[in-house]
């Protein structure tokens, strides 16, 4: 079983969305998954109540039950733990990222963001234990070109010395619409931005994890460059 820790101090960058869209991108590659909701505001159950298919196993934890709950899905044979994590209480965020196989910390492009992710990443980096940066709403890139800010971020990123992925999560609506009924943008019509989007990210993101290529996601096949807002 692998674990994932979705972390980040700053409240707001996105962890509960990216942590949703992760635990369904691994349900929607055939891996058995639990979504473990460690932030008091519950927000990642809130997430799924809407969902009417199967989703993502849910459990409301704490970071003290955190090693109890790894041991008990190991035992029940899940094949991946994703863990959403609150924003403040450092001591959550690390007994989640010692127990995880990969850290994502979520960041926006923004002066206040960056400067919380150097704090969230030296916590990764005092552990030892594997980190993956993601920027998250991040304005989108007009012609392939990045806007500036996003530019200024990813440079300011490359001093924390972790990965950064390479899959940039843009501000799109969509994200904040697909969440009211517990759904992931995957499961929009391929052609969507989003949808290739995180698809590209869940993707990523299942490799590095499981190192072997997951199964084909049920979906339409893409459109390519007739790919349109959502
Ligand atoms: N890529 C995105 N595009 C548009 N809106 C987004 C995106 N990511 C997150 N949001 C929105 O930003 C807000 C905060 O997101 P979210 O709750 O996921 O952050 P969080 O880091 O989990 O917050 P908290 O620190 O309170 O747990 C929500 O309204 C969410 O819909
Ligand atoms: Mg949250």
């Amino acid at each position: 079983m692998r674990t994932v820790a979705v972390i980040g101090r700053k409240g707001g960058s996105g962890k509960t969305t990216i942590a949703a869209h992760l635990a369904m991108g691994f349900v929607l590659r055939g891996r058995r998954t639990i979504l473990a909701d460690a932030d008091p505001q519950r927000s990642a159950i809130e997430v799924f109540k809407g969902r009417g298919e199967p989703g993502p196993e849910l459990i409301a934890t704490s970071g003290s039950k955190l090693f109890a709950l790894k041991t008990a899905a190991m035992n029940a044979a899940a094949d991946v733990l994703v863990i959403d994590t609150p924003a403040v209480l450092e001591d959550e965020t690390a007994k989640a990222v010692v127990l995880s196989d990969l850290s994502l910390l979520v960041v926006r492009p923004t002066f206040l963001d960056l400067s919380a992710a150097v704090r969230t990443s030296s916590i990764i980096r005092q552990l030892r234990r594997p980190g993956l940066v993601i920027l998250n709403q991040a304005p989108a890139s007009r012609e392939g070109v990045e806007p500036p800010i996003v530019k200024r971020a990813i440079e300011a990123l490359s001093l924390l010395r972790l990965p950064i992925a390479p899959v940039v999560v843009r501000a799109r609506a969509a994200y904040q619409i697909v969440l009211e009924s517990g759904r992931s943008v995957e499961e929009l019509p391929a052609e969507t931005i989003a949808a290739q989007e995180m698809k590209d990210l869940c993707a990523f993101v299942d490799r590095f994890v499981f190192g072997a290529p997951a199964k084909p996601v049920a979906q339409p096949k893409d459109e390519g460059p007739t790919a349109k807002e959502a």
